[in-house]
């Protein structure tokens, strides 16, 4: 009976284009064999320019910030009778203490540069439109827990602006009919924002900047399955269209990092506090509010649409949904045609919007007066009426240049 014995094969084990060590691995684990098809052989557009570098500088500095992040958090106290001085003990007593926290808070800012260029970079091209409808929601999820990971970590230092900054954007929710007052009493954790508060956004930032990594992996993934939209908005057609991923855009990706660092160690080296706020060198007091409370820089455009409402629900609304109706962008643009360079009208709606972003960002910086504030009623208008009036309209009726049959035609054009 033994003779008769045929085990029944199950195993995949083998078939792995690696030899030696990597081949053993490869064959139990095919994670050399995945990264070799989507991050080295894997077609990409050949004209992908130097805009297509910001998701690897994000990535870039998502790991920068993780690994600053965790060295911190080994030195810091989340008590609102240590924070503000274990903070400073990192500064002037951790070896090197200065230069990772320097690194974490400049980086922080860096990384919005980053973001903010590469959401550009999206809407210009139209890369929200089908089929990476997906991957732009991924986008603006990620965009709002980098938002949440921000607030909260400013909140760490515990200086004056970390205090009186939580306590302005948590009352938001006071706003919000009949259980307002109930909802900010049990974020804080108390009757104001104390303690309980500092320790749960010490736990939240972390735990958000990881969820980041998750939303990130599923953004990543989503992308591989598309590909990535180019400048010219056409799909490759063949293979005078693509180019492989390594060396090409791998060495162009280590340039435009290159760059990047050199840019964030000028700031970084030269100018470290120039992008934050010196009130937050000052210990938080509770007793006594600073003249102006201002967020940093990266949420000015959002603080000037809030402030631009009179009704307090209403700000908030506008300010959440300035942000999360992004997310219906895909189905509020009718165009079928994607990229910028052929829709004459719509590129200046782009750029307009692009125009609007920075006054915003002025005006969030100013004190709530005129003339900021009918310029931020202006501005605000025109956010939603580019969302939900001019993108549907200019889509609609827009006459486009003519589109090219191909990639490798439109450069041919071009050059
Ligand atoms: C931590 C933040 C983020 C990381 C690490 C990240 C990473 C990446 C990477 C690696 C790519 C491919 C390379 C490239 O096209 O640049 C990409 C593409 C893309 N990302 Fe992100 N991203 C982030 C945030 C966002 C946000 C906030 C949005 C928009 C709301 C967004 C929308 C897109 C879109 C639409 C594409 C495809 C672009 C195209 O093919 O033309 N991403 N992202």
């Amino acid at each position: 009976m033994a003779q008769d014995y045929k085990p029944v094969k199950t195993s995949k084990v083998g078939g792995s284009p690696f030899t030696g060590v990597l081949g053993w691995i490869d064959d139990r684990l095919p994670l050399p064999r995945i990264l070799l098809k989507e991050y080295v052989v894997f077609q990409v557009p050949r004209n992908l320019n130097y805009l297509y570098s910001f998701g690897g500088i994000l990535m870039l500095s998502l790991i920068t910030m993780i690994i600053t992040g965790v060295i911190l958090g080994m030195h810091y106290k989340a008590d609102v009778n240590l924070a503000f001085d274990s903070v400073e003990r990192i500064m002037r007593d951790v070896n090197h203490g200065w230069l990772i926290r320097y690194i974490h808070m400049n980086m922080a800012s860096f990384f919005f540069i980053a973001v903010y260029i590469h959401m550009f970079r999206g809407l210009y091209y139209g890369s929200y439109k089908h089929p990476r409808e997906l991957m732009w929601i991924f986008g603006i999820i990620i965009f709002l827990m980098m938002m949440a990971t921000a607030f909260l970590g400013y909140v760490l230092p515990w200086g004056q602006m970390s205090f009186w900054g939580a306590t302005v954007i948590t009352n938001l929710f006071s706003a919000i009919p009949f259980f307002g007052d109930a909802i900010v009493t049990f974020l804080w954790g108390d009757f104001s924002v104390g303690d309980a508060f500092l320790n749960r956004a010490f736990v939240l930032h972390w735990l958000i900047a990881f969820g980041i990594v998750g939303v990130v992996i599923f953004h990543v993934i989503a992308l591989h399955i598309t590909g990535s939209n180019n400048p010219s908005g056409v799909e490759p057609i063949d293979t005078r269209d693509t180019i492989s991923f390594a060396p090409y855009m791998t060495q162009k990706d280590l340039v435009a990092a290159g760059a990047f660092l050199l840019v964030f160690c000028i700031m970084l080296f030269y100018l470290p506090n120039f992008l934050g706020h010196p009130d937050n060198y000052i210990r938080a007091n509770p007793l006594q509010t600073p003249a102006h409370i201002v967020p940093e820089w990266y949420f000015l455009p959002f603080y000037a649409i809030l402030r631009a409402i009179p009704d307090k629900l209403f700000g908030v609304l506008a300010m959440g949904g300035a942000i999360v109706s992004f997310a219906a962008l895909p189905w509020l643009d009718r165009s079928y045609v994607r990229s910028c360079r052929y829709r004459p009208i719509w590129k200046w709606c782009v750029w307009i919007f692009v125009a609007d972003f920075l006054v915003l960002m002025y005006c969030g910086a100013m004190p709530a007066e005129e003339p900021y504030v009918t310029i931020s009623r202006i501005g605000t208008a025109y956010w939603f009426g580019f969302l939900f009036v001019l993108a549907p309209l200019v889509g609609k009726f827009e006459t486009h240049k003519p589109l090219p049959q191909s990639i490798h035609q439109s450069m041919e054009k071009s050059t």
